[in-house]
């Protein structure tokens, strides 16, 4: 595995800008005492502890932590419903009436769900399910929109102790299938299609063609969201049924499971260095305390806070900090369903200043997006109500961020650039709001508790300097395997070292102050948009093509995406070539896997560059494609390959 190549890792750690903490904010902050940092690592068992008392639990635990490396469990013998968590403890007190769901659709359709109405519609939905026979660890799959019924689905399943597995709406029929088989769900909730930029993604539709080969599936509950003639519903008798006439007829009570701490909660598919994407399983107790505690601290969150993240619930983020983090602290959460640019580039900003947002949470990709459409979009908005603004998903370069702080954050706004991933379930280096002197570009410490480190590649700690980011000890939301993948579990993330240190796939440099910057990944992992994507699963769609032999998919730079997708593809011989050809290759790649993953450019290559041994140099390819003096070719079995391919690669870009 190569060590991150970043020469602006130089320019990074000149960056010497330090934004102290706003005095207000310090002042009232949830965590104000730098001593946490201390006291968390001299006892981490104590801090989490002292989060997960903040829940509610039907038994209390009886030890906190059992460590086998690799083989964690948190909480042992405490039960608990994460539904009730994020929903019934609420309804006690005046957060009954508070809004925990403001929800708006693409086309300016809106909904306000009150705690009180989330838990009707939740526990309805629980014995909707029920009724179509879905058992405790049964697992439910979920293709949908950004619509409530989203959330309600997941807490219903939290509630009745099925396990849910969100499949992303962008992802497309066969990778839907593949993941209903790999988790052998039992029923299928989706819609009949979901709003973007105007036009409608006719989910049932794709839903349809996966539905052909999952055998596991008995029930498929279809929300009602785009109606009309867009995307036509064929509904399949004894199999389908509609969302609105199944909740009509089903009881509004639903009493909730005791769930084991380490029951779980959840499966999310997630590409890895492999073809097939890994179902990351977490599990109930720790999970929600380390969402839970994050939420709290790192975003301040308090009762009169109206809080947005923009992520899609298909992803990590927004399982995490949509739905458990936020609805587990109480919070007011808006959801929006559409694009940042439709109607107009100034969506966002039109809804941070209706809905009065206090906390605003996006990727470093949208930032760029917005800095490149221009000041005005946010200029004619009065984006007074914000207090703090979040950054996830991939490293936010300074120019972002300053940009980021200075027009949407009015520069009184601390931003908080929290690095985590799925596998870690939360948030796992961040500032702390009210403590830390950030630093643009950097994700600054590890969260109190958590213990991460730089190492080489044989082992050895860096103090300060380059090199792989490790987490030492085990944390309450680590992922506890891969559904029905034991072994891979152990190899992928507690092999590089030794069986008790996480290998997190990143590189990244460790500051004099002791400040985490991170580089990005070091395997064959694309971060595009910050949407992660698999070359190998890229590199297997291609080469599923009948006209094409051989493809090598690499990440190039990208302005506004952060990586875009190069693929490298020979075609079988006596196979012309033509931009035909690559807008039929581009649509292969989004009929496998989905539009997330098809690739930027498509480049024709008579031969790729390979070691006498036949290894593809992935390497040189990027050096090609983000159009570098390419490095050390002497390995190659036939040199004269990558002077073509830059020609090759000259010709696509003009
Ligand atoms: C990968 C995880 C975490 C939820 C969204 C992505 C990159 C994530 C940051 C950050 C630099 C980041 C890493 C990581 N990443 N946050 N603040 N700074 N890089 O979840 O799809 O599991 O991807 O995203 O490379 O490994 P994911």
């Amino acid at each position: 595995m190569p060590e991150p190549k970043h020469p602006e890792i130089d320019d990074l750690l000149r960056e010497n800008r330090s934004f102290p903490p706003p005095a207000g904010l310090a002042a009232s902050a949830n965590v104000r005492d730098p001593g946490v940092y201390e006291k968390a690592a001299s006892d981490p068992e104590t801090f989490w502890a002292g989060f997960a008392r903040e829940l509610d639990w039907y038994t209390p635990w009886t030890r906190v932590l059992d460590w086998q490396p690799p083989h964690a469990r948190w909480f042992l013998g405490g039960t608990l419903n994460a539904c009730v968590n994020c929903v019934d403890r609420h309804l006690d007190g005046p957060r009954r009436d508070k809004p925990a769901i403001v929800w708006e659709g693409e086309p300016g359709d809106s909904r306000t769900l009150t705690y009180a109405d989330l838990h009707r519609e939740v526990s309805t939905f629980a014995s909707v399910l029920k009724g179509l026979g879905v058992r405790r660890g049964d697992r439910v799959a979920l293709y949908m929109p950004l619509v409530p019924e989203l959330a309600i689905a997941m807490l219903a399943c939290a509630r009745i102790g099925a396990v849910h597995s969100v499949v992303f709406g962008g992802f497309s029929a066969e990778s839907l299938r593949g993941r209903i088989n790999d988790a052998q769900a039992t029923v299928l909730v989706t819609a009949d299609g979901g709003w973007r930029r105007g036009s409608v993604v006719p989910l049932k539709q794709m839903a349809d063609e996966a539905l052909g080969g999952t055998p596991s599936i008995r029930h498929v509950v279809v929300v009602r969201r785009t109606g009309g003639s867009e995307a036509p519903v064929r509904m399949s008798r004894g199999r389908d049924h509609w969302y609105h006439e199944l909740m009509q007829e089903a009881s509004a009570e639903c009493e909730p499971e005791r769930m084991d701490a380490e029951d779980m909660l959840y499966v999310l598919y997630t590409s890895g260095t492999t073809g097939k994407p890994k179902g990351i399983v977490h599990t109930t107790g720790g999970y929600l305390t380390q969402v839970y505690a994050t939420t709290k601290w790192v975003f301040d969150l308090k009762d009169d806070d109206v809080y947005w993240c923009t992520a899609d619930i298909g992803w990590v983020t927004g399982h995490s900090y949509v739905v458990y983090g936020p609805l587990a602290n109480g919070a007011t959460v808006v959801m929006y369903e559409g694009a940042p640019d439709w109607p107009g580039r100034d969506r966002f900003w039109d809804i941070v200043e209706r809905l009065k947002v206090t906390i605003f949470y996006t990727a470093p990709t949208a930032i760029r997006a917005f800095m490149r459409w221009g000041d005005q979009w946010p200029g004619k908005h009065n984006l007074g109500s914000l207090r703090l603004l979040g950054s996830v998903g991939e490293p936010i370069n300074p120019e972002a961020w300053i940009w980021y702080h200075r027009h949407i954050g009015g520069d009184r706004c601390p931003i908080v650039d929290t690095w985590w991933q799925t596998e870690t379930g939360a948030i796992m280096i961040t500032p702390l709001p009210g403590l830390t002197h950030t630093k643009p570009g950097s994700a600054t410490r590890a969260f109190p508790g958590i213990s991460a480190e730089i190492r080489t590649s044989e082992g050895a700690p860096v103090e300060v300097g380059g090199g792989l980011l490790a987490l030492t000890r085990p944390w309450p939301s680590m992922l506890r395997g891969i559904y029905g993948d034991p072994e891979r579990y152990v190899s992928q993330y507690w092999s590089r070292w030794t069986n008790d240190v996480y290998f997190t796939g990143d590189g990244a440099k460790r500051d004099g102050s002791g400040f985490f910057w991170l580089l990005g990944r070091v395997d064959d992992v694309l971060n595009v948009a910050g949407h992660r994507i698999g070359t190998m699963e890229v590199e297997s769609a291609l080469v599923d093509h009948p006209q094409v032999a051989e493809a090598a998919v690499v990440g190039r730079a990208h302005e506004i995406k952060g990586q875009a997708l190069a693929a490298f593809v020979t075609v079988k011989e006596g196979t012309p070539t033509s931009d035909a050809l690559v807008a039929e290759l581009k649509a292969h790649v989004a009929k496998k896997i989905g539009v997330v993953a098809r690739p930027d450019d498509i480049i024709f290559a008579a031969d790729l560059p390979k070691t006498r041994s036949g290894k593809i140099m992935r390497r040189l390819l990027r050096d090609i494609a983000e159009g570098k003096t390419v490095g050390d070719t002497t390995t190659l079995a036939d040199p004269a390959v990558v002077a073509k391919l830059k020609d090759q690669y000259r010709s696509v870009e003009e």
